[in-house]
């Protein structure tokens, strides 16, 4: 039986270009896992988006000298070609700059408001004493209160993770240009997360397969719930939609409310694109489908605690109540998968200090595949891990190259030399039947650890089916069979099988090159769907880019299917590059080892 799975992507931040850390955290996992669940025959929806709002991006369009309406068009356009690139399947990838998403975001405001679970409070706020505007969170600077790291900013602290507010900060400053700021009182709304505490306690305790790290800071978020401001002082994002608010010039929500609704906004939206505007609430209100939401670890709190407290209060179930949003039911995450760090190294990759290696370099230069497997056995998905150009190199070279680009290399290159097309089988040898019934076999077992998120076991696995075949081919000798034509077609029948099953089982890892020992083997037509970038429309506003795909008709399946027999093979060209090992000791010059 199929099932619907929701396959909820962070939005990448519009302040720049994206650089492999950030989509070894939410890009390659989320693809990996909603390729494999759509080669199994489950119904996915595959959403997300740019983050368009807030701060970040009106700190960055002041230093560029744009408005931060261009800053969003520069970088969402530079961020979904990345992701288009590296093969980012998505169903439905957007910007939170639409007005679809700006009235799903009004409206799940204005349900928690009515439900009570939105109420306004006054704060400090600072202002600028020499021009006596508000300074936004992130203009602000200082000591953190908790750590003792000085350059702390008004909203959050990088040192040690934890929330701000400008008001905590010990000896502040402002970033523009030095000065004290003045503390006013200042009005704001706020999430009222104690009243949805019991409810989000009573979910939570109902999860289960969480990776441990998630489930366990989830809990811990849990015991110090407080209100949490989902308003700021900024031009710069969605208008509350409260009467009197509405028209305030420095008064938004805050970007992150605004964000994480962009996963129904999306959803939404790409319901309306398909034809059938009704079709997103299969995702989003049967209770037997399931929502996956793919994330760095900075992001966890927003995903196992807000996101979920929104929708409680938007479906009217927190302590007081309430009607449910024009959108209601709304489920739950099932899962939050989150992933730790890559450092680059030794230390945190970061744009700011030109500590960084761009996807768009990458790309260019080594492929998309090439990354996504990196990031799979060698990234952050369960602990912190460390990119080096050695470690790339060696991977690259002695596995992927040496293993898997070997082993369709040379099964088709004897095959295409001595047959010309796929030989048929004789009699089967127990050596045979081994081989064939490892690569059988492991389809369970992979399949279970891509469908679990368990990356870097699920290609342990299928790289050693890679091996058995290699070396069965290696104590085969078919070369030596000259003499023994039957035999040696049925060892290069029974590679070429295994060969084929190994290309099943990497799709979702390595779906371009997927598609190349597809059409290698005879294969017509497309065997793994690529995301295409594509220029849509919306009434009353400007034209946008957007990355949809046709997945559904894509042939990838997960299933052994058997060879067709006497088809004609052409002589294969190497899968994969192999990168000088001197690259290792010195880098690309575009990032260079200091
Ligand atoms: N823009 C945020 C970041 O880059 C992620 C937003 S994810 C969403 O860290 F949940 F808000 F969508
Ligand atoms: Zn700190």
């Amino acid at each position: 039986m199929s099932s619907r799975i929701l396959a909820a992507v962070a939005w990448p931040y519009a302040n720049g270009p994206r650089h492999i850390g950030h989509v070894s955290g939410f890009g390659v996992p989320s693809d990996v896992f909603a390729r494999y669940q759509r080669m199994v025959g489950n119904d996915v929806l595959m959403v997300s988006g740019t983050d368009e709002h807030g701060t970040a991006i009106q700190v960055q369009a002041d230093k560029e000298g744009l408005t931060p309406q261009q800053t969003a068009d520069k970088y969402h356009r530079v961020i979904a070609e990345d992701l288009q690139a590296l093969g980012c399947s998505y169903d439905l990838y957007t910007r939170t700059t639409t007005l679809n998403h700006r009235a799903v975001v009004q409206e799940m405001f204005r349900t928690l408001h009515d439900n009570g679970y939105v109420v306004a409070q006054t704060e400090m706020g600072a202002i600028s004493p020499s021009t006596g505007r508000t300074l936004p969170d992130r203009y602000i600077e200082g000591t953190c209160p908790h750590c003792g790291y000085e350059g702390a900013r008004g909203d959050q602290c990088d040192n040690c993770g934890r929330q701000l507010d400008p008001v905590d900060l010990i000896n502040p400053r402002s970033k523009i240009n030095g000065e004290t700021p003045d503390f006013v009182e200042t009005e704001h709304f706020f999430l009222d997360l104690p009243a949805l505490a019991g409810a989000l306690g009573e979910w939570l305790a109902t999860r289960t397969d969480w990776r441990p790290n998630v489930m366990k800071f989830s809990l811990n978020l849990l015991k110090e719930l407080r209100p949490r401001a989902i308003t700021r002082d900024l031009e710069w994002g969605v208008p509350i939609p409260l009467e009197g608010w509405e028209d305030a010039a420095m008064k938004r929500i805050y970007v992150w409310f605004d964000a994480v609704i962009g996963y129904l906004s999306a959803s939404v939206e790409w319901a309306r694109r398909s034809g059938d505007p009704e079709a997103w609430k299969l995702w989003w209100q049967d209770s037997d489908a399931k929502a996956y939401y793919f994330m760095g670890k900075d992001n966890i709190t927003f995903h196992s605690v807000i996101w979920p407290a929104i929708l409680l209060g938007a479906n009217g179930q927190g302590d007081r109540g309430g009607r449910g949003s024009a959108f209601s039911p709304l489920n739950l995450p099932t899962e939050v998968v989150s992933s730790e760090y890559l450092t680059m190294s030794g230390s945190k990759l970061a744009s700011s200090r030109g500590h960084v290696i761009y996807v768009r370099d990458f790309l260019r230069d080594f492929g998309p595949d090439s990354l996504r497997y990196f990031i799979a056995v060698a990234g952050p998905e369960n602990q912190d891990s460390d990119f080096t150009w050695d470690e790339f190199v060696r991977r690259n070279n002695y596995e992927l190259a040496n293993e898997w680009g070997n082993l369709v290399n040379r099964s088709i290159s004897m095959a295409h030399k001595n047959v010309g097309a796929i030989p048929a089988a004789g009699e089967l040898t127990d050596a045979d039947r081994e081989v064939l019934a490892a690569s059988a076999a492991a389809f369970d077992v992979v399949g279970e650890l891509w469908g679990r998120c368990r990356f870097k076991q699920a290609t342990g696995e299928a790289m050693r089916v890679v091996g058995l075949a290699n070396k069965y081919i290696s104590d085969s000798e078919p070369w030596k069979l000259k003499d023994d034509p039957a035999r040696r077609d049925t060892v290069l029948h029974v590679a070429l099988q295994v060969v084929q099953d190994c290309n099943t089982l990497l799709t979702p890892l390595l779906p371009h090159a997927a598609q190349k020992v597809f059409e290698a083997l005879g294969g017509e037509g497309v065997w793994a769907a690529q995301p295409e970038l594509r220029e849509v429309s919306e009434d009353g506003a400007p034209d946008y880019l957007v990355l949809q795909g046709d997945y559904v008709n894509q042939q990838a399946t997960w299933a052994s299917r058997p060879l067709d027999v006497g088809r004609p093979l052409v002589k294969p060209t190497p899968l994969f590059a192999k990168l000088d090992d001197t690259l290792g000791q010195t880098g690309p010059e575009w990032a260079p080892i200091a």
